[in-house]
């Protein structure tokens, strides 16, 4: 039964149909109040001449709206030729042309699930992608409707002082003697999912950008005046950004005014509103006593990823939410690409890559795997996915691969000219591609409707004269596509000589090239004069899972010498899985197998005053969660032991070299969040991390010291969360001193509560208990939701899989809780347990029962789609 009802729930690409009536025109006058907030809608309606739309009613969408007067040109209309359901508005025997105007109430404050128009600390806020505009106003709410917006927003006077919404400001007045409104213009056409209005007592930091062609434009970045000293860093990374988007694709910025407003409530990073960003504080305030490393540079990779939006989503925009990776995979590309460009490409290459084969490879495997463009969903607001956005920008890279950069840039300027002002598809972009590049790019197409992880199995032969290598590609079954096609896979490749330099590979002397994998086998040969060890994927080429039966000694040999800062990194975790798959055998070989991988780690300290950053990405042994999602049955307890007794061995073995590299990384000077800074900080936190798993005696006091005297956010919580994750002597004293010292600073507290979700252990769930009923832990705010359940569920195995299943208990228990508050959040942290099928006996069927019982109790729309996809992957 419950299979029949997700059946008839699913929408389909393949029932695409433009719609019935088009919207040119909305002119909206929003009456904010404490409640009884009213929203009035003046809509210039049309239908579509396109032969292939939907026919019929008009029927718009309309969540929680309590209607007070529905008109068509000017005329109420009679009861029987409209009928609203709570979820469609129908309206019957419409003209093909007309004016509706509606005026409907909401109740923004009681709004937790923190969609459509709702209160975050005072200040009223929307998030209308991508169907919260609905919970507005009567409308068209699909992104293939596209119009211009006159916005009214009026409210109280001293509380609201800022009227935020699209477009340009374009009259203001007050209203008696408390109220006043002010009146916004977007002269963009645009689908209403980018709509946005914001209310509230803020301050603002200004600046100007002067575009190459010298235009003005001012920035303006909002927050609650007790921030505005942490918004420099998003003000700088904006001008970057928009300067980069000049220089790199040609593009400037089309508005006058460009907004920035920073949320404390907010279900995800940050959202694109044309001309209006609305942002989650914790990607927007930055300042170096409340902000780790990573924290700064997220905020510069967000802030850019959003006003590259401006063009790759909003000015082209996607027809339907299936093409959604059209602008987000585009926009993370990009994104990636500035960030490499602003630090270091490398080892923002090997970031992101760690992410997705963390992440994406692992949601390929689980119960949600689905295409870069899906063919069916139920609540699009669970493919807002690691897919859709990392493999998507995967997809877009290997197109700027294949084609090279010119071609590429000749790609991009036809499609925002011959796209500009429409909503279109995954496939006319790669339209695009294929007709600037001369390049038939039918079968890459495949990348884009075809889910899982390709494996890219490779086998070699040396006969004194010639290298032959013999290439598979195949792809594992998912849900819903039992049988996969081979994929065109750019395998980017060089061959090393036994002094470690690539060996020419044709006559011309070139050392690298990429092989166009077409075929499910293939082989390609080159004449060399020994035999090489390969150099392979360069660059992760292509998102795939390479299996090559390399050697230690052949790992050891790449992470010396070659080149491509990738494959060096590849080789280091290669090694350390092996080390770590042959430790769940023989738990007792931690020493040895240290010592098997201090030469090679020696080598690698031996250079790490070249590049801090990427020594410290080559130090880094994959986490629990990585290595275990590579063993066919999940060994939570082993993987656990493993990894810890193979650190703590490398952390006495290295001890010397450690305590070196904690000297020589110290950084002087203010902190700066620049590249090499946060590059030697991060070497420096690598080593206390071993010494600290190395039981060193000095580290309870030096840790502690750090703590108690750090000038930056960055050591202060690397030296807690080492405190407190080896448990070591004052580590209580320090959460409770920094809880003291930050317990107004609310994103410090985020991660104050996300240090003791982490600590590994089945302890660890009473202390998630008793964290919950912490005055400070709050179900209505998701960073804080996510800092501690989040991190309990997605990044400490140990805990949430207790062996009795009391992790299970406490995190079912907490996810009804959620869902009552925030289905869009709650769905999100439920993809914690994707890895059901994949539990051994008894934990699996401890997963299984707490999960049905979960799901026999009330859910929303979004929490049971991912709970029975996963109950489903159960065999
Ligand atoms: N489009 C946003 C981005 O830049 C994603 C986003 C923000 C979002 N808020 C959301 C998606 C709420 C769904 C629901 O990637
Ligand atoms: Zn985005």
């Amino acid at each position: 039964m419950r299979d029949g009802q997700a059946a008839q729930s699913a929408i389909r690409l393949a029932d695409y149909r433009p719609p019935a009536f088009l919207v040119d025109q909305v002119t909206l006058d929003v009456d904010l109040r404490e409640t009884g907030t009213r929203v009035s809608a003046s809509l210039t309606l049309r239908r579509n001449p396109a032969p292939e739309a939907e026919q019929g009613d008009c029927v718009l969408d309309g969540v929680a709206l309590t209607p007070e007067r529905i008109a068509v040109n000017g005329e109420q209309l009679a009861d029987d030729r409209w009928h609203y359901d709570g979820r469609h508005l129908t309206l019957r025997a419409l003209p093909d042309q007309c004016t509706l105007d509606t005026v409907v109430t909401i109740a923004p404050e009681t709004n937790t699930a923190l969609e459509g128009l709702y209160v975050s600390k005072g200040m009223f806020c929307t998030q209308c992608e991508a169907e919260g505009f609905r919970r507005i106003t009567f409308f068209p709410d699909r992104p293939d409707v596209l119009s211009r917006f006159v916005t009214t927003v009026r409210a109280d006077k001293a509380a609201f002082p800022v009227l935020l919404s699209n477009g340009n400001p374009v009259a203001r007045g007050d209203e008696g003697s408390d109220r006043h409104w002010v009146r916004w213009e977007d002269p963009f056409p645009k689908p209403c999912y980018l709509f946005a209005l914001v209310a509230g007592d803020l301050a603002c930091l200004d600046d100007v950008y002067r575009t190459g062609s010298g235009r003005d434009i001012s920035l303006q970045i909002y927050a609650e005046p007790r921030d505005l000293n942490k918004l420099d860093h998003a003000m700088a990374s904006l001008k970057a950004a928009m300067a980069w988007d000049e220089k790199t694709y040609g593009l400037e910025y089309d508005l006058d005014i460009y907004m920035i407003v920073a949320v404390s409530h907010f279900n995800m990073g940050a959202m694109e509103n044309k001309g209006l960003n609305i942002f989650n504080t914790a990607c927007v305030l930055a300042h170096p006593a409340t902000t780790t490393d990573a924290g700064f540079q997220r905020v510069e990779a967000v802030v850019a990823h959003e006003y590259f939006h401006n063009w790759s989503g909003n000015r082209v925009t996607c027809r339907d939410w299936f093409q959604l990776s059209l602008k987000e995979g585009f926009t993370v590309f990009r994104d990636q690409t500035f960030s490499g460009d602003m630090n270091s490409a490398t080892v923002k290459r090997v970031e992101d890559v760690d992410m997705l084969r963390a992440v994406q490879f692992a949601e390929d495997r689980g119960p949600m795997a689905h295409p870069v463009r899906p063919a069916e969903y139920q609540k699009i607001d669970n493919f807002y996915t690691v897919t859709i956005y990392e493999k998507g920008a995967e997809l877009v890279r290997m197109q700027h691969e294949l084609l090279g950069p010119e071609a590429f840039r000749r790609g991009t300027d036809l499609y925002f000219s011959r796209f500009d002002g429409q909503a279109v598809t995954t496939d006319d972009f790669v339209d695009c591609m294929e007709q600037a590049g001369g390049q038939d790019l039918s079968q890459f197409r495949r990348w884009y409707s075809q889910a899982g992880t390709p494996q890219l199995t490779v086998q070699d032969s040396y006969d004194g004269t010639t290298y032959t290598l013999t290439l598979k590609q195949s792809t594992p079954a998912t849900p819903g596509q039992p049988e996969k096609l081979p994929l065109l896979v750019p395998v980017a490749m060089a061959l090393l000589g036994a002094d470690g330099q690539p060996l020419p590979l044709s006559a011309d002397g070139q050392t690298e090239t990429v092989l166009q994998l077409t075929e499910a086998q293939q082989q390609v040969s080159f004449e060399v004069p020994e035999r090489p060890v390969p150099s392979l994927l360069r660059g992760f080429s292509a998102p795939v899972e390479l299996n090559y039966d390399y050697s230690t000694e052949q790992l050891r040999f790449l992470l010396a010498h070659d080149t491509d800062g990738y494959c060096r990194w590849d080789a280091a975790q290669r090694l350390y899985h092996g080390a770590v798959q042959r430790l769940l055998d023989e738990p007792r070989q931690a020493e040895a197998e240290a010592a098997a991988l201090v030469p090679a780690l020696e080598q690698v300290l031996a250079r790490a005053a070249d590049d801090p950053a990427a020594t410290a990405l080559l130090l880094t042994i994959p986490g629990e969660v990585a290595l275990a999602d590579r063993l066919p049955v999940l060994d939570v307890d082993g993987v656990h032991e493993a990894r810890a007794a193979l650190v703590s061995a490398l952390g006495r073995q290295l001890a010397a070299q450690w305590w070196v590299q904690v000297e020589a990384n110290e950084t002087s000077g203010p902190y700066r969040p620049a590249a090499d800074d946060i590059g030697r900080r991060s070497l420096r936190h690598r080593a206390l991390g071993y010494l600290a798993a190395a039981g060193d005696k000095q580290m309870a006091d030096f840790l502690g010291d750090l703590c108690r005297n750090a000038d930056n956010m960055t050591d202060e919580l690397g030296a807690l969360r080492l405190l407190c994750h080896y448990r070591l002597a004052g580590s209580e004293a320090a959460l409770a001193a920094f809880a003291e010292r930050w317990r107004d600073e609310a994103l410090v507290m985020d991660q104050w509560f996300a240090v003791q979700a982490s600590v590994p252990g089945a302890a660890t769930l009473s202390r998630v208990e008793a964290l919950l009923a912490h005055d400070d832990f709050d179900w209505r705010v998701p960073n804080r939701v996510r800092g501690l359940l989040g991190t309990f569920a997605g990044a400490n195995p140990t805990a949430l899989h207790a062996a009795d299943g009391k992790g299970y208990e406490l995190y079912t228990q907490c996810l009804a809780r959620l869902d009552t508050v925030n289905p869009q959040v709650a769905a999100r942290m439920a993809n914690a347990c994707a890895r059901l099928p994949r539990l051994p006996v008894p934990r699996q069927t401890l997963l299984a029962q707490a999960l049905e019982q979960l799901l026999a109790g009330t859910v929303s729309d979004n929490l049971r789609e991912v709970l029975e996809r996963i109950l489903a992957s159960r065999d």
